[in-house]
């Protein structure tokens, strides 16, 4: 089946699913403490990306650091919409309750599937995210809430990348949270407890 992944799938006890997207050169086993912290009752469901550069797993191909290939870009994000999707049936969980979660290059994509499948998470949690691309037509993610953690000085995003991405969601309709961290590109655990704050506040 094209939209199957290696992936990693960890039954919780509650109707909700964490979909776990790792950084460049991580696995589906990367994210599955933080998945864990984040909410400890969820489902996680954890793709490893496809494509691979230089031997690193992504979830995309890009042309060089921050510039991507659009058409890859859209293809793999609805590979990966699909096979959501198809999870959610295999291993029965409510798929109105489910969470994107992505770093770095896995934020990129869970932003993407955002704009681009806005049916498939009603809720997103995005470590240092980019802008993925704009899309063609204006998406409609009034349903979703989303939050966005950004480093005070990521070397690899530009603050206006991230009020950018904000922007985009919230002209769609998403409502967005948009918080500020002492830090780089790295995740830290004061992103990590305010993003579970956050989410035990949705319901
Ligand atoms: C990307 O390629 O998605 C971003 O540059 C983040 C990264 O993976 O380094």
């Amino acid at each position: 089946m094209k939209a199957e992944f290696v992936h990693e799938f960890v039954r919780g006890n509650s109707e909700r699913t964490l979909v776990l997207l790792h950084g460049t050169g991580g696995d589906e086993r990367d994210l599955i403490p933080i998945g864990r912290a984040l909410d400890p009752n969820a489902s996680l469901l954890s793709p490893r990306g496809k494509v691979l550069e230089n031997g690193m797993p992504r979830f995309f191909r890009r042309l060089s650091e921050g510039v991507f290939d659009i058409d890859d870009l859209k293809l793999r994000t609805t590979e990966l919409a699909d096979f959501v999707t198809a999870a959610a049936e295999r291993y029965g969980i409510d798929g109105k309750r489910i969470v994107g979660v992505g770093y770095s290059n896995g934020a990129n994509i869970a932003a993407s599937v955002l704009l681009l499948r806005p049916e498939i998470f009603s809720a997103a949690i995005l470590f240092r995210a980019m802008v993925p691309l704009i899309p063609e037509t204006q998406p409609k993610i009034s349903s979703a809430h989303v939050w966005i953690g950004a480093g005070k000085s990521d070397p690899i995003i530009p603050a206006a990348q991230t009020e950018q991405l904000a922007e985009l969601l919230r002209k769609a309709g998403a409502d967005v949270t948009l918080r500020w961290f002492s830090a780089g590109h790295e995740l830290t655990p004061q992103d990590l407890s305010t993003a579970h704050e956050w989410l035990m506040s949705l319901r």
